[in-house]
């Protein structure tokens, strides 16, 4: 523990800042239990179909300062109570990155207290320890962390420890869902809806070949090309196709996806004999996936699924990283630039 928290016994006050794409968010964490969560979306992007970069940095900075201040306020503490700022370095948009650090860095500076840089991917697995009523996983464990930019299995062995053992070779398992449900005409981002609608769908009705991928790698570009050669033929028959199918369409491709996950998942178990088993990123939010990974329960793996709250972009996830990084003084200068790319471990 630092000198700081044994010396006066007060909890430590962490501010949490994202920014690394579409979500502007703050947190304030006190010894890793959270007090407040602030997330502001970004509405720009939906007439574009995806995230417009520019468009990005822009809405994170008009949307830094009242999100802090929203976070603060939430939080009732005031700046001067701060021990430590935790921003996302990267990976994510570097515009969007730089206006988090920037803000990040000139914050620390001003208040005069540590500042503390975080990899996303990482944070989005110890989301995981945000105290609350979840239990947190044992050491060491497996992570499938999936979300619009990342998919990948990592192997927890502690909370600064973490090793990639495979990762998608194209698109990331959130991509695919977003590309299917554009080639649908459904609004960006896509995935949300297309897990509704998959709720009433037949999963088994239209089946897609299994991509293949080395190892513990990924792979989803074909997936969404025979999504996409499906949906063109049969319009050429029935104009009316997609939408006289859309529940059955998005069930069969998120049953395809989420078999897809599972089955390197455990073949990363059964490799590693590692039996606990958890689930970060925004695709985490998905019901289908949740679902199948409550299932290996029964097949007696420890299971641990993040709260709808920590599953898309946060900073309390950040802030909870930088907790962790506090707690053994690891801390950063304020001249390390954001990165658009960022391997974890
Ligand atoms: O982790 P995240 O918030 O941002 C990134 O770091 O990428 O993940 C966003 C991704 C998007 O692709 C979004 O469509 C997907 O997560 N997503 C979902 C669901 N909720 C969010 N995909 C499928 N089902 C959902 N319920
Ligand atoms: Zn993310």
């Amino acid at each position: 523990m630092t000198e700081k928290l044994m010396m006066n016994g007060q909890p430590v006050y962490i501010l949490g800042i994202e920014s690394s794409c579409d979500d502007t968010a703050a947190a304030v964490l006190a010894d890793g239990k959270m007090l407040a969560n602030v997330v502001a979306g970004q509405e720009v992007h939906r007439n574009w179909g995806g995230v417009v970069p520019e468009l990005a940095s822009r809405a994170h900075q008009q949307h830094i300062v009242p999100v802090v201040d929203e976070a603060l306020r939430q939080a009732k503490i005031g700046k001067r109570d701060l021990h430590a700022i935790a921003y996302t370095r990267g990976p994510g948009l570097l515009g969007s990155l730089l206006v988090g650090g920037s803000f990040a860095k000139g914050l620390s500076l001003g208040l005069n207290i540590p500042l503390i840089e975080v990899n996303h991917m990482q944070a989005h697995i110890l989301a995981h320890f945000i105290e609350g009523d979840h239990p947190a996983p044992q050491f060491p464990f497996l992570c499938l962390t999936v979300s619009g930019g990342h998919t990948q299995i990592v192997r927890v062995d502690s909370p600064l420890r973490m090793h990639v053992l495979g990762e998608t070779r194209d698109d990331a398992a959130g991509e695919a869902f977003d590309k299917v449900a554009k080639i649908l005409g459904l609004p960006y981002p896509g995935g949300p809806m297309v897990d509704a609608l998959a709720q009433t769908g037949n999963p088994n009705r239209f089946v897609f070949p299994e991509p293949k991928a080395d190892g513990f790698d990924f792979s989803f570009s074909g997936l969404k090309t025979s999504f996409l050669y499906l949906v063109r033929d049969e319009v050429k028959k029935d104009s009316g196709f997609a939408e006289k199918n859309i529940q059955d369409l998005c069930a069969s491709v998120q049953h395809t996806i989420v078999n897809i996950l599972l089955k390197k998942l455990l073949q990363a178990a059964h490799a590693t004999g590692i039996r606990t088993l958890a689930l970060a990123g925004g695709v985490s939010a998905n019901k289908g996936l949740r679902d199948a990974m409550k299932g290996l329960e029964n097949q007696g793996y420890h299971v641990h699924i993040p709260p709808f709250a920590f599953c898309t972009d946060n900073a309390a996830m950040i802030a909870m990283t930088g907790y962790f990084k506090y707690q053994e003084g690891i801390f950063s200068s304020a001249e390390e630039g954001s990165m658009a790319r960022y391997p974890l471990g």
